[in-house]
């Protein structure tokens, strides 16, 4: 077989291949294997040398179109197998608008912290600021200038944490410890009387710790929000229109509030507060065990002994206080039947509110 014939052959096979080729790669890798340094064609042409020089002109012109022929064949299917690969790659990236959307789930507030905005919401509104003090406090705060005795039983050991200071302290390590963790927001009230004067209108809500097993009226660590005015002539009537007020905000205009006499060491004379049962509106249900009333605070006009504790003259000035449990507040606003409901963060509860 003649060098002619030879080259008019490996020009079919090279075409073939090409336009065979699925891929860029493929095809580069076809170019390669024919006009690349160690290509066929590129062997041939550099056999010319050794061709006679009658036949060299025309296995010379021969091989250069065979060269272009490659090299056109190459050319077009390249660009065929380009724009196939960018058409592929622009329906890779295409948004699907039909897809539904990704749900989000927006947060929210914790109820706890929206009862305590709500509360904190209604007695800015009359004026009153916010105070707050620590809540790894001292005895004297919690319970001492509280007028709380030294043998009181809110002091034994069965309701208080008591913070132990372990670096060797004998006393701390037995127990009589002055240092625990505050188990109301009362000691808030000393704080802000023994640094302020009257006129004192102040709402100091935090945490709170006790010594109690969670069940579904108990939690060992809650919420409390305590309120304290000092003023010139502040009576009983201001504190149960001040209450009455929140009763109405918190749980609606239709409800009721009633005082019972109760006893707190730092408040005399001292009050609990019930509010009308929502559920039955008073007539007695299971969920106010009957007696159609729910009891959701305590307070009291300042008891004088406290004022001695912080300078504050008990002829001149008079005042109130009170104090409620947001959690309680938020299971009878909403029914919970369980204050741990509040504090396991299940969201398939919390979502509800
Ligand atoms: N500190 C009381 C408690 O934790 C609640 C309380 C009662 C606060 C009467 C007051 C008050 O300010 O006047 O049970």
């Amino acid at each position: 077989m003649s060098i002619i014939q030879d080259l008019e052959q490996m020009r079919d096979e090279a075409v073939g291949a090409i336009d065979t080729a699925t891929d860029l790669s493929a095809l580069d890798a076809v170019r390669v294997a024919y006009l690349g340094k160690k290509g066929s064609l590129t062997s041939i042409l550099r056999g010319l040398g050794a061709l006679s020089a009658e036949e060299r002109p025309a296995v010379g012109k021969v091989s250069n179109e065979v060269r272009q022929s490659l090299e056109a064949a190459l050319g077009a299917r390249h660009a065929v197998l380009d724009a196939a690969a960018m058409q592929a790659k622009v329906s890779a990236d295409a948004v699907d608008v039909s897809l539904p959307g990704r749900r989000r789930l927006p947060g929210r507030e914790h109820l706890i912290e929206q009862i305590r905005r709500e509360v904190i919401d209604v007695f800015i509104g009359i004026g009153y600021r916010i105070a707050e003090g620590p809540q790894v406090e001292l005895d004297y705060y919690n319970f001492e200038a509280l007028n709380q005795p030294a043998d009181h039983p809110a002091r034994g050991l069965a309701d208080t944490f008591y913070v132990r200071d372990l670096s060797g302290d004998e006393a701390a390590v037995t127990g009589e410890s002055d240092v625990l963790l505050r188990t109301h927001t009362s000691p808030v009230q000393v704080r802000v009387m023994e640094s302020e004067k009257p006129p004192i209108y102040v709402l100091a809500p935090g945490k709170v710790y006790r010594r109690d097993v969670a069940d579904p009226s108990h939690l060992p660590q809650f919420t409390q929000i305590e309120g304290l005015v000092v003023d010139e002539g502040i009576t009983f009537a201001d504190l149960k229109g001040t209450l009455d007020h929140l009763c109405k905000e918190i749980f609606g205009h239709d409800r009721r509030t009633r005082f019972r006499p109760h006893f707190f060491p730092f408040t005399e004379p001292s009050a609990e507060v019930d509010v009308s049962c929502g559920i039955c509106a008073g007539e007695g249900c299971r969920f106010c065990g009957g007696t159609g009333w729910l009891e959701i605070l305590g307070c009291g006009m300042v008891d004088p002994n406290v004022f001695g504790y912080v300078g504050i003259d008990p002829e001149r000035y008079s005042g109130f206080a009170f104090g409620m449990g947001v959690e309680r507040i938020a299971a009878l606003k909403y029914d919970l039947p369980d204050l741990r409901m509040l504090v396991e963060g299940d969201m398939r509860f919390l979502r509800q509110f």
